[in-house]
């Protein structure tokens, strides 16, 4: 990026730093599709956007300490992964070789593998170890233009591992520029060493009070599943969470119709998760609720699924559709939020500018910060990426090419 000037002690100076010269996908609603603006400039100032739109448009005398010239790159909001578990200990490629070998992930889990040991994985690993392994898979997701990442808990299972994931997630957030969001999924499993009911008076009477005194969750999230938490378990948390001030989302309806989504949106979840098994009436309470559908392809490709959400019936009601990577060890080490969007494209059907809002706007809503972040709208923070590409639709079409140019992140 070439600067092109500096305007100097004028009284119009009007942004810290101005991009000229470049394709907007603003992904705002009221645009239609990406909410594209050929010609366009984006200012900033403080860490916020004071303008996105036609450089036709920019103010009469508008004026930038630097003026930087995009030469007709794309410029989209930074991209938002709505959904991971990028802190954890080991890896599970082991378990990928069995399920290679003809094994079934619940089988797995069943006896002991799966979510459970990555469990003894991470209950084994300090602080620093987990923020080293996690900070090399950060780096990736930002490399890619990310810049803002949720990260669940859910490998420690009990008040002190639980704890110290959330920890690591806040302080990747302080230290690296990127937004962190972090969510409490202590109800992802029930731990070897607890009956169920004693695990849930923790989750409920322990861990909910602990992380919010420490101001460690930003949501509680659980797994709704044979294989997890019934409907009635995860409605005793979620209670919990809501009474503590904490917003819910939801792993709804993965491997099987639980009534995952319906649960969530009675419970105002900001987001339910996966939903390959969702019926209608789930959508519609979807809908009706206003709960974000996060897809996650990830998952459906790695353990090889049939049967993808219902995003015909999901477009047709109107509700929000995010896609995340859903990185894990288990069923979805992805550490590509763009080979997400080719996933979520080919597998479930959706279309670019679908695929573009939902790791932009949409995502935001998923994790209930629409107003800060998700589109290049003045007021929002300054955070995006600038790519190479001629056409938006090359986000999703390339597998393996990363054609980010530049990732900016408040303003910087
Ligand atoms: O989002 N569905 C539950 N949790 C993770 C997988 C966890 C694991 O296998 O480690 C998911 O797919
Ligand atoms: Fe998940």
């Amino acid at each position: 990026m070439i600067c092109l000037d500096k305007i100097e002690g004028s009284d119009s100076v009007q942004f810290d730093r101005l991009w000229r010269n470049g394709r907007l996908a603003t992904l705002a609603r009221q645009r239609p599709g990406a909410g594209l603006v050929e010609r366009g400039a984006i200012g900033v100032a403080e860490g916020r956007i004071v303008f996105a739109g036609a450089e036709a448009d920019l103010p009469a005398g508008a004026g930038a300490r630097e003026v930087f010239d995009l030469e007709g790159r794309l410029l989209t909001p930074g991209l938002i992964d709505c959904h991971t578990h990028l802190v954890f200990g080991g890896e599970r490629s082991g378990e990928f070789e069995m399920r290679l070998a003809g094994a079934d992930y619940r089988s797995i889990a069943r006896d002991g593998g799966g979510i459970l040991s990555t469990v003894r994985a991470t209950r084994a690993a300090t602080a620093e170890e987990l923020a080293v392994s996690a900070l090399g898979r950060l780096r990736c997701l930002l490399a890619e233009g990310v810049t803002t990442v949720e990260i669940k808990s859910g490998y420690g299972l009990d008040l002190a591992t639980e704890l110290r994931m959330l920890r690591v997630a806040r302080a990747l957030g302080r230290q690296h520029p990127v937004e962190v969001a972090t969510t409490l999924l202590a109800a992802h499993a029930v731990p070897a060493d607890r009956d169920r009911a004693a695990y849930l008076d923790l989750v409920i009477g322990k861990l909910i009070p602990q992380a919010v005194r420490e101001g460690l969750a930003d949501a509680v999230d659980g797994y709704c599943e044979a294989i997890a938490f019934t409907p009635a378990e995860i409605r005793r948390v979620f209670e919990a969470a809501r009474s503590a001030g904490l917003p819910v989302k939801l792993h709804a309806d993965q491997l099987s119709d639980c009534g995952g989504a319906a649960l969530a949106a009675e419970l105002r979840a900001l987001s339910a998760d996966h939903l390959e098994w969702t019926n209608p009436e789930g959508v519609a309470a979807l809908a009706r609720a206003g709960t974000v559908a996060v897809l996650l392809p990830g998952a459906f490709y790695s353990l090889k699924e049939h049967r993808p959400p219902p995003v015909e019936e999901l477009r047709r009601s109107g509700v929000r559709m995010a896609v995340a990577t859903d990185c894990n060890p288990g069923t979805s080490p992805l550490l590509s939020i763009l080979t997400a969007l080719n996933l979520a494209a080919v597998q479930f059907g959706l279309t670019i500018e679908e695929c573009l809002a939902g790791v932009t706007r949409e995502a935001a809503h998923a994790l209930g910060r629409a107003r800060e972040i998700g589109t290049l709208e003045a007021g929002k923070r300054a955070d995006f990426a600038i790519w190479d590409v001629e056409r938006p639709a090359e986000l999703v079409y390339w597998i393996g090419r990363n054609p980010l140019y530049k990732r900016i992140w408040r303003g910087e």
